[in-house]
């Protein structure tokens, strides 16, 4: 697997990928073209040759945006049959690489509160709740918490 900036040509897998999670914000193909303007940065999740598996090359994504002096995470996910394998986590520190060379000295985020495997990636790289929104998300109803971490 190799993380890779996200390009133009990534869009539908990156939709297809966001369909099967309901878990985070459903984006349009005219959101992630923010990426090619230059209003956020994005990296993608990428089966290299001879990993052989069938079914589509790119497994994963994440997307963030600079925010001076912090750094928002605004959308990642792994297709269901990549996870547990790491890749997950592959993006993420690749997304704090990069906050850290831009000089953000923090990292921000919102989570459903009954994300576990979000939550367990996060906690792992020492980000605390900060805030919590009660019922902020619909369908299913819960709450959403407000994640930082010092870079
Ligand atoms: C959250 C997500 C990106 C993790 O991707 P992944 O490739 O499975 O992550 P990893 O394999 O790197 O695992 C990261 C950690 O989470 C843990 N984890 C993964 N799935 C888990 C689950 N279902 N329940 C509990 N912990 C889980 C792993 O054990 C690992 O912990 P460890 O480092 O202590 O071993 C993935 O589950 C996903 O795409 N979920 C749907 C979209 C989503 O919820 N995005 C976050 C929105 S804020």
């Amino acid at each position: 697997m190799a993380v890779r900036e996200l390009e133009p040509r990534d869009v539908d897998a990156v939709l297809a990928i966001q369909r099967a999670c309901p878990e985070i914000a459903q984006w349009s193909r005219l959101d992630y073209e923010r990426v090619e303007a230059g209003e956020m940065v994005g990296w993608v999740a990428e089966r290299i040759a001879g990993e052989g598996a069938l079914g589509p090359s790119v497994v994963g994504f994440v997307v963030a945006r600079n925010i001076p002096p912090e750094v928002e995470i605004l959308n990642i996910a792994v297709a269901p049959e990549a996870r547990k394998h790491g890749v997950g986590s592959d993006l993420f520190d690749r997304v704090l690489e990069w906050a850290r060379s831009e000089g953000a000295t923090q990292a921000i985020l919102e989570v459903r509160a009954g994300n576990d495997a979000a939550l367990r990636l996060y906690h792992r790289r020492e980000f605390h709740i900060v805030g919590r929104r009660p019922r902020y998300y619909s369908n299913p109803v819960d709450d959403a918490l407000l994640l930082t971490a010092t870079l």
